[in-house]
């Protein structure tokens, strides 16, 4: 498990932190209707695919640039390099040529963002589960991520790249700028549901539920009655998480002594994702001081506020730009299983002295699962009663946000979601 803890400290250094078959009788065309009672029935299972959160997919790049930032960074590069995560890159100095590579840049004309002149970022994997079942591909057995989900549906006799497939996507950003990201995602849905003859059960972690949630919210409900049997949220942050406030502000090394947290902060200010996932003002009261210094006391209707005093301007843009997107959490219109962690400190607000924004907060905690707060995850219960399909809750009391794709009972939840009927 000391991997486990290596890659959960390591997926906070950026921004906040950070499930498949073989003897069905599986045919092309086969139009989806529910089992009529044949043989071929009781071996058959839905397909699967995995949609990851926040850091939760390998990110690669390639390098033809005018300029580095110092001497020993790689102007040039021959090939495609693993960028995200290679623990090898995030080292003292080494450090300082990878934030100049993964970081974005805002057009605030356009409110889109683009990789720095001669960074090539690609995101390797889409269709296949590789790339978030472990983060590092160099180190098998550090970042750790949706391998012990994919195993077990391995073991069930699912097919890695076949009936289990991942959905990897450039995270740094929100969905308003990965629109072929999701015609690619209804694609392989059609295509799997079409050539298992079943509906496909979407698995998404963290952020992933947002980005399911959104997209589901694009499809008219007849794709959606033909092409989802369910939809498995594991740890989401329907409503924001109170620390990426602490990550704007004054950046978030997550107590890792040799990166500077200011240092790091220029680079996860970049990515439009972690200004979306600012607590929301549906959730969070409007009077509650999420942010306090000597002088100003900031809640979810400061924010503007908030990324002048912080000097961050193009941060007020951004959120802008993305609040919008999933903030009337529309129901999925899809049979929802809403599993969440509780019980673990979870950063709620954040308490400057006169070095604002330049200085350590102190962290004010409350319940969730040490990422996400469980006001947020809990927002799941909004949509009971409003959309014709079934909404399950399912606690995990104990249960950390990335350690809880572990956890026996979130497999078991999932293998009984797939193998009943
Ligand atoms: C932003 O985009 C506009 C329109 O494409 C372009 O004219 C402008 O140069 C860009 N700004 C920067 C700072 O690159
Ligand atoms: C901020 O809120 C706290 C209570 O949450 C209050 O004691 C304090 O006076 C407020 N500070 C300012 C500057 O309004
Ligand atoms: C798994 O989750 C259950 C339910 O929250 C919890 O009781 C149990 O302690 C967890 N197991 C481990 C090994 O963390």
């Amino acid at each position: 498990m000391a991997g486990w803890r290596r890659i959960t400290a390591l997926s906070c250094v950026l921004q906040v932190g950070l499930l498949l078959l073989l003897f069905s009788a599986r045919g092309g065309g086969r139009p989806l209707e529910k089992c009529a009672g044949d043989k071929s029935c009781a071996s058959r299972r839905p397909p699967v695919v995995l949609i990851p959160g926040d850091l939760g997919n390998q990110l690669e790049a390639k390098l033809d640039k005018p300029s580095v930032v110092h001497y020993i960074c790689s102007k040039k590069t021959d090939s495609f390099f693993t960028l995200w995560l290679n623990l090898e890159l995030l080292v003292p100095v080494a450090i300082d040529c990878w934030i100049d590579n993964i970081r974005l840049i805002y057009n605030s004309t356009t409110h889109t963002t683009s990789s720095p002149p001669g960074v090539d970022i690609r995101i390797p994997g889409f269709g296949k589960t590789y790339s978030l079942e472990y983060l590092d591909p160099s180190k098998r057995s550090v970042g750790m991520y949706f391998f012990t989900i994919v195993q077990s549906l391995v073991d069930r006799g699912y097919i890695r790249d076949d009936d289990v497939r991942g959905a990897p996507y450039d995270w740094r950003k929100a969905p308003n700028e990965n629109k072929e990201y999701f015609l690619e995602l209804q694609q392989m849905i059609e295509e799997m549901a079409e050539k298992a003859g079943e509906p496909v059960v979407l698995i998404a972690h963290s952020m992933g539920n947002m980005y399911t949630l959104y997209f589901l919210n694009q499809q008219p409900q007849a794709w959606k009655d033909k092409y989802i049997k369910a939809f498995i949220c594991i740890g989401p942050p329907w409503a924001g998480v109170a620390k990426t406030l602490r990550v704007i502000i004054s950046g978030d090394n997550n107590r890792i002594p040799v990166i500077s947290p200011l240092k790091i902060r220029s680079q996860q200010r970049t990515a439009v994702s972690t200004s979306w996932l600012l607590p929301y003002a549906h959730t969070w009261p409007k009077d509650e001081v999420l942010v306090q210094t000597p002088t100003t006391n900031y809640t979810v209707q400061d924010y503007q506020r908030l990324y002048m005093d912080t000097g961050f301007k193009d941060g007020w843009l951004m959120r802008q730009d993305t609040e919008p997107l999933v903030a009337d959490l529309t129901p999925p219109g899809v049979a929802v299983h809403c599993l969440y962690g509780s019980g673990i400190s979870t950063s709620e607000a954040f308490q400057y002295s006169d070095k604002f924004p330049d200085v350590e907060p102190t962290v004010v905690y409350g319940d969730g699962d040490g990422t996400v707060n469980l006001r947020s995850a809990l927002q799941c219960k909004q949509w009971v009663g409003k959309q014709k399909q079934p909404v399950m809750l399912k606690e995990l009391p104990g249960n950390e946000h990335v350690n809880m794709l572990l956890n026996a009972t979130t497999v078991a939840y999932i293998k009984n979601v797939l193998f009943s009927p």
